[in-house]
């Protein structure tokens, strides 16, 4: 048996296991992937849940040093989609089938802000009956915020820790971003019964085998539902961008991604993985090959095509001219490609979720 079989035997996954397998290349990580698929097979079967992506607004009060629509970028056109065209794209969702949709934006704290939202979550409640599932991804807010958005709806959310290394987190960040308040957030989301979704990026600037194992380890002992984590991609009209000739190649920082996700369905088998747009836009078949190792979450893209290029998160993000009808059509067939099957009409709540509950 390879030294890496002998790990991938082993009942608890360690530090240093995690470095070891993240540092595989041919077989051996072969191997690793081989394992990952049956531990998904196992655990969450060949189903892939669709959540409908709305991407609200590009407006944000934050300043990553990683995003192109952070609010120190000029170059770009602010945007807040209209509440109708919201409410068609949520309409297409749950007329096709999609158990959820997801909505995203930059950060905004302010009251008319969480006002709005939650208008727009009771309208989605009413437009489907209640039947649709809602994520939220809409940044740091404090409980009151996450509370009403909670009873108005929504029953996910998502909050990426980015790094879960604070010191790489402050490097990534200006210093008004608190690690700490950030954390904060995660717990206030556990608290207010949310399904909690986090995730980072994988390939940063700075970061290193150890970061990306302590990050396994931090969803771990977070015992998160759901993760959402992709390679970082650079973006011009970014600071970080300057880093770019130390960022692995970009083949590399996709295998790189795709072991994270393998070892996280190893890791906490029953949790929810997206396969994101992100590892799409390093490999063509990124998804389909995320998902043949563990992913079983699919965000099709659902914003109207005339705000998409002004959410441009990193660079070549692919689809952008794509409708709503051409992506399900492509995503079904890739989907099929992996062994993998839609899972229309339901909800897709992570199991990890049902059982903790
Ligand atoms: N590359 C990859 N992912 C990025 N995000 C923001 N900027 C980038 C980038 N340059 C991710 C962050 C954020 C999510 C909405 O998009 O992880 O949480
Ligand atoms: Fe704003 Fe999110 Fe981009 Fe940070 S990653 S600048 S919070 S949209």
């Amino acid at each position: 048996m390879s030294e890496i079989s002998k790990i991938l035997q082993k009942e608890t996954l360690l530090h240093n296991d995690l470095v070891q397998l993240l540092s595989t290349k041919g077989e051996d990580m072969n191997t690793l992937f081989l394992h990952a698929q049956k531990v998904k097979e196992q655990f969450v079967g060949n189903k892939v849940y669709f959540r409908g992506l709305i991407e609200l607004s590009n407006r944000c009060k934050k300043n990553c040093y990683y995003c192109g629509i952070r609010s120190g970028n000029p170059n770009i056109h602010r945007y807040f989609v209209d509440e109708q065209e919201v409410l068609n794209a949520v309409q297409y969702a749950h007329e096709k089938g999609f158990g959820s949709i997801v909505l995203q934006s930059g950060e905004r704290n302010d009251k008319d802000f969480a006002e709005t939202i939650e208008r727009l979550l009771k309208k989605i409640m009413q437009l489907t009956n209640n039947e649709i599932g809602i994520t939220l991804s809409l940044g740091e807010q404090d409980e009151e915020t996450y509370a009403r958005w909670r009873a108005a709806g929504a029953k996910r959310y998502l909050l990426r820790i980015e790094a879960s290394n604070r010191d790489l987190y402050a490097k990534l960040h200006p210093q008004d971003h608190n690690y700490d308040h950030r954390l904060n957030c995660l717990q206030l989301l556990r608290k207010t019964d949310y399904q909690v979704g986090t995730g980072v990026m994988i390939g940063l600037p700075f970061q290193t085998l150890d970061d990306l194992a302590e990050d396994l380890l931090f969803f771990k002992t977070l015992d998160i539902d759901m993760c959402g984590m992709g390679p970082y991609i650079e973006h011009e009209e970014t600071p970080l961008y300057q880093y770019r000739d130390q960022l692995l190649p970009k083949e590399e920082r996709f295998l790189l991604s795709l072991k994270m996700v393998a070892l996280l369905r190893i890791l906490m088998k029953n949790v929810n993985i997206a396969a994101t747009t992100a590892m799409q836009t390093l490999d063509p078949q990124g998804r389909e090959k995320a998902l043949r190792v563990g992913s079983n979450v699919i965000m099709p893209n659902l914003t109207p095509l005339k705000y998409r290029d002004d959410y441009l998160l990193y660079e070549d993000k692919p689809a952008q001219s794509e409708t709503a009808d051409e992506t399900v059509q492509l995503l079904e067939e890739h989907i099929k490609a992996a062994g993998c099957q839609v899972a229309y009409f339901e909800h897709g709540d992570s199991q990890h979720y049902q059982l903790r509950k």
